[in-house]
């Protein structure tokens, strides 16, 4: 693999699917999955298959109809888990295990209430166990960045030595800052002596909001794996959002030089699709995607963007899939804004009608939100009549 080529890994059907609100059921996972395919992610996370049989069957069927990506289904460090897993990814082209266990001494001591030597000889039992099934296999230390590094060094180390590929290091609750995380990947991975057997990947979570930041900082560290998802979904406050790590490669390749099978034309009808089968909306302020992303209201904005697109957009939203930015009429919009919507709308003003149809405009726009080309529309013939009421 090129050292400047990052795996993508989504997980919007798993880390995303479990957060309140976006449940799907199987139909809606496959159809999904399907467009992740066209999206061109590396690794497609299809689920959790112990969780329920409903699980189970959403990752068979993905497993089975979906090809390109690799499958990858969710275990616990457990038995039952891990065959599973095997059992529900065991129709795909390239089938992947993601077994995990937490790492951290609060996870041990309050939640899994096991000694750390008991926690090494799961990693042992269970990475062992899935490789069995598979040569492709992923071991995650849950609360990676919250653990002992001496103790989190050893557990890495055995699961390389029992067969793991693939090392994601987790910062599971969101805690992490940007130069910590790179500090981290870079301590661990030069201490770990077989860390070259293995890809680091880096699954951010984002209670702080440097989830994305984190990402980066990781890959930094030396990770080419990125665990992230459609609009940021996932558990809290979400995961490292897909199109702004993908976005941040395309747009800033100077400063982040990696490069991604990503297609990022199907970005938008991506996040858009999740939307639509959760019913949840997309935060209109959100990068890439949101509804605001390429739309400008105040006129000052919009005489830019008119003479010039790269005045206010570093990016064209063809590049994402968006058909073009918007010029929202609205009380911050100037004339240039009002012209080119009337123009667009087939409609030449003159300088006095355009003054008529501005001035009407922002007193509508007092009273509503914006002004849709209906309400335009019904401006321009007002202003017609009037005047030719005038002349009479
Ligand atoms: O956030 C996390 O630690 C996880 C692991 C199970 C990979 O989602
Ligand atoms: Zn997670």
């Amino acid at each position: 693999m090129a050292d400047d080529k990052l795996i993508i890994f989504d997980t919007t059907l798993r880390d995303g699917e479990q957060a309140p609100g976006f449940s799907m059921n199987t139909p809606e996972k496959l159809k999904l999955a399907r467009q992740l395919q066209t999206l061109g992610v590396d690794v497609l996370e299809a689920g959790f298959p112990i969780a329920s049989s409903d699980d189970a069957e959403a990752v068979q069927l993905i497993a089975s109809e979906i090809k390109g990506p690799v499958i990858a289904g969710l275990a616990r460090c457990d038995r039952a888990d891990i065959e599973c897993v095997a059992e529900s990814v065991k129709a795909a082209e390239r089938a992947r295990i993601h077994t995990f266990i937490a790492t951290s001494d609060l996870h041990l001591e309050r939640k899994l209430r096991i000694s750390r030597e008991e926690c090494l000889q799961s990693v042992v039992d269970n990475v062992s166990l899935a490789r069995g099934f598979t040569d492709d296999v992923e071991f995650s230390a849950e609360d990676a960045t919250r653990s002992d590094l001496d103790f989190l060094c050893r557990i890495v180390e055995t699961a390389i030595a029992c067969g793991a590929t693939t090392v994601n290091l987790p910062d599971t609750v969101g805690y992490c800052t940007p130069d910590e995380i790179q500090q981290f990947f870079t301590d661990l991975i030069e201490r770990v002596p077989n860390s070259d057997k293995a890809v680091f990947s880096t699954h951010c979570h984002d209670d702080l909001g440097l989830a994305v930041a984190n990402s980066l900082a990781a890959v930094r560290g030396g990770c080419r794996q990125v665990e992230c998802t459609i609009n940021g979904v996932g558990e809290r406050a979400g995961n490292a959002s897909l199109e702004e790590i993908v976005m941040v490669t395309r747009v800033r390749g100077d400063l982040v030089p990696y490069t991604t099978g990503i297609d990022t034309t199907a970005i938008f009808s991506t996040s858009q699709m999740l939307s639509e089968l959760t019913r949840e909306p997309v935060q209109s302020n959100k990068a890439i995607v949101g509804r605001n992303a390429f739309a400008h209201e105040a006129g000052i904005h919009q005489d830019g963007v008119i003479k010039d697109r790269r005045t206010y957009e570093i990016m064209r939203p063809a590049d994402v899939g968006v058909a073009q930015s918007t010029l929202v009429l609205g009380k911050h919009s100037g004339r240039h804004a009002v012209k080119q919507r009337c123009e667009q709308l087939g409609v030449e003003l003159s300088r006095l009608e355009l003054d008529r149809v501005y001035r009407a405009m922002i007193d509508l726009a007092d009273r509503q939100k914006t002004v849709e080309d209906s309400d335009l529309s019904a401006i321009i013939a007002e202003v017609h009549t009037r005047q030719a009421a005038g002349a009479a």
